[in-house]
């Protein structure tokens, strides 16, 4: 349904500047956000559309940490990063800012002190726990120990990745830090909370009784956490970056990132319209609406909203359609595991096709469950419907007007039936996919969309221009006119979802961008207009393009299974092993006079711990060989086993007793030294080589 709101504000999740962008960010929430804002501006209607980097938080200084600089450097670095990307996607925002910025310092401060100025905050001393050596306090996600309920040795304290129980630092079996790994004192410490409990009753009736029609992901999240009851919540932190908590005596404290996070969209309004900013803020006829993922959902449906409602003079969240996971080739994305799909490195591989991405993350989003991408699926989504249809159609339309007409749009003169029946079709189309638009189905938005070039690619293969062209050039005039005014529709219905298309095909028919109210029009293309050059709205992606990506994921695969081996060795607390000499020539390898050989007879040197005094047979002579082995094997063990001996290394004098050879050893997990044994029977005195 049309909704008649005098402007419309919306925002997307502000994405952490630790790290880049991903197919997941993409499809979560910046495609579904940029379709509905771009939907809205074809309209004429105000819109406001407004993002920015998240720069503050722990995650932040850690990452600082890991690369050794500074966490203004991280957020300079990822920021800049980030934004490219956006750019590079058509993401159109009207502003993209960030939460260092002078404006949101102060927007978020003032926003703080209004709330305690009105005594809106309680203020609480508690126990936290502190990092001696890092000389922190940590949040529970900083804090390791062994899992009570799996015994996973890494669980975090708010929860085990291995088992998915949800956790408390209390319950970990020997908690430490998870960034100093250092174990844990309590610390008293002063801060202030939101009493979320106060606006339980107000936000179940908002919420519960006032948004019936929110997706059901969504308001089945809400209606758990408040029947699960809400408790009130620091909006403060003991940390050294971040936004200085505003008050005397709170040297040290700054805001909670995601109290000042959600803050940043209005702050980021203010900077793009400084004197003007409040209509899209504190106007009832303005709807706001909150483009997140699910993780999200919590603090944009009851925490944000409880401190708008505590402040005052706001308007709320219309709706929060936020979406759920999208996952990659069957796993879960994660970054820390490289597993993802990098819009940087998408660019590099996929030079100009931000419309293929832009595409498949629709027509896949992750809206009503978690979903999967696939580099097959991406493959096909755009070989057999963005080239086999909608490319092709237009293809057909625009190669077949220049070869009859010479590039010039015939005219139209007797429609048939088939015609009118065929642009009525069209035009109903219109109606379909704004009722999905308004109610954020995205997916069934596109696939209306796409229905269109569906319809123009058949009814172009059912009428044959192709064959009439010798017999009735009246009726191939007719088709191709009909056909192209279907081409200038698809460039207004496709315009939301893949911008960068739709430009390209106004370029070929040489249209100006046309508005959502044009949709529908059968006489856009007036005869005698010359079309523009035509060229490949589309082309087929190859196998070995796809092949690529997916060696690409399964290197990281690999890169990261070494990487966690690496890790479980380091917490079982075995060395990795040696890294492998380099520089030997045969030369070397032949010098060394390596044999089987059998233990005849082993007895401990007097006096010591750790020596066995062995009589050997090496098939050519009998001879002594004095090794430390004493802590691993008794004498008993020794006799009667066969063995591999460095045979001409230079006789070494051992407490007086003179040792001809050297015994092949190698270290098993536990550190013990073991013998290198044929694995079959082999006579003494056999060359190993
Ligand atoms: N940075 C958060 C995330 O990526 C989202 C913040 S949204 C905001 O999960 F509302 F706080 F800005
Ligand atoms: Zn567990």
């Amino acid at each position: 349904m049309e909704k008649n709101f005098k402007r419309y504000t919306i925002t997307a999740a502000l994405p952490y500047a630790n790290g880049g962008v991903h197919i997941g960010h993409l499809a979560g929430v910046y495609v579904p956000a940029d379709i509905y804002a771009r939907f809205l501006r074809l309209q004429g209607k105000d819109v406001l559309f407004v993002c920015g980097s998240d720069e503050h938080g722990v995650p932040i200084t850690l990452k600082a940490k890991q690369l050794g600089c500074s966490p203004q450097d991280v957020v300079d670095k990822y920021h800049n990063l980030i934004k490219d990307s956006f750019e590079q996607f058509g993401i159109s925002f009207d502003i993209y800012s960030r939460t260092t910025s002078k404006t949101h310092t102060e927007t978020a401060s003032k926003f703080f002190r209004d709330l305690y100025d009105k005594g809106l905050f309680i203020e609480r001393e508690t126990e936290q726990y502190f990092d001696t050596e890092a000389n922190t306090f940590l949040a529970d996600r900083y804090i390791t120990g062994t899992c009570p309920k799996c015994g996973n040795p890494s669980a975090y304290g708010d929860q085990c990745e291995k088992c998915g129980s949800t956790l408390s630092p209390e319950e970990l079996i020997n908690p430490r830090s998870a960034i100093s790994g250092s174990p844990l004192i309590k610390k008293k410490t002063k801060h202030w909370y939101l009493p979320l409990d106060h606006y339980e009753g107000w936000l179940r009736q908002w919420i519960l009784d006032g948004h019936k029609e929110w997706k059901t992901n969504v308001y089945g999240q809400c209606k758990s956490w408040l029947d699960g009851g809400l408790k009130p919540r620091a909006v403060s932190r003991d940390l050294d970056w971040g936004i200085p908590v505003p008050v005397k005596g709170a040297e040290g404290k700054v805001l909670y990132v995601w109290f000042d996070a959600p803050i940043g969209y209005i702050s980021n309004t203010r900077e793009l319209y400084p004197d003007d900013w409040e209509k899209w803020w504190k106007d009832k006829d303005t709807e706001l609406i909150h483009f997140i993922g699910k993780d999200n959902i919590v603090f944009h449906c009851i925490v944000f909203p409880s401190m708008l409602k505590a402040h005052g003079d706001y308007i709320l969240p219309e709706n929060v359609p936020a979406n759920e996971f999208l996952n990659l080739e069957g796993n879960k994305i994660s970054t820390s595991r490289n597993w993802a799909v990098w819009l940087d490195e998408y660019l590099v591989d996929f030079p100009q096709k931000q419309d293929v991405l832009r595409y498949v993350l629709c027509a896949n989003a992750p809206e009503t469950k978690d979903n999967d991408f696939t580099w097959k699926d991406f493959q096909t989504r755009n070989n057999s419907e963005l080239v086999a249809i909608y490319g092709n159609f237009v293809n057909r339309a625009l190669v077949l007007t220049r070869k009859y007409f010479d590039g010039k749009v015939p005219s139209a003169d007797n429609l048939t039936d088939t015609d009118r029946n065929i642009l009525l079709q069209i035009g109903s189309l219109r109606s379909s996919i704004e009722n999905s638009l308004y109610a954020f189905r995205f997916r069934e938005a596109l696939k209306t969309a796409m229905d269109m070039a569906r319809l123009g690619n058949k009814y172009l293969a059912d009428s044959e221009p192709w064959k009439l062209a010798k017999s009735d050039m009246n009726r191939v005039a007719t088709i191709l006119n009909t056909a192209l005014q279907i081409c200038a529709n698809l460039t207004i219905i496709f315009d939301p979802f893949i911008p960068f298309s739709s430009e390209k095909l106004r370029k070929m028919l040489d249209i100006r961008k046309m508005e959502w109210n044009d949709l529908g029009r059968t006489d856009i293309m007036k005869a005698g207009h010359v079309l523009g050059k035509t060229a490949l709205l589309f082309e087929k992606i190859e196998d070995d393009q796809i092949e690529a990506q997916i060696m690409k994921l399964q290197k990281a695969k690999k890169d990261n299974e070494a990487k966690a081996a690496e890790q479980a060795l380091k917490t079982s607390g075995k060395n990795p092993p040696k890294p492998l000499k380099n520089g030997c020539v045969y030369g070397d390898f032949e010098k060394m006079d390596i044999r089987t050989a059998t233990v005849k007879e082993a007895v401990r040197v007097p006096k010591t711990d750790k020596l066995l005094k062995l009589t050997i047979d090496t098939g050519v002579d009998i001879r002594t060989i004095v090794s430390g082995i004493a802590e691993f094997y008794t004498p008993e063990e020794m006799t009667g086993r066969q063995i591999c001996i460095l045979a001409n290394l230079e006789p070494r004098i051992i407490r007086g007793i003179s040792s001809k050879g050297m015994i092949l050893m190698a270290k098993d997990e536990n550190g013990r030294m073991r013998f290198i044994t044929p694995q079959d029977k082999v006579d003494n005195g056999a060359s190993v080589c």
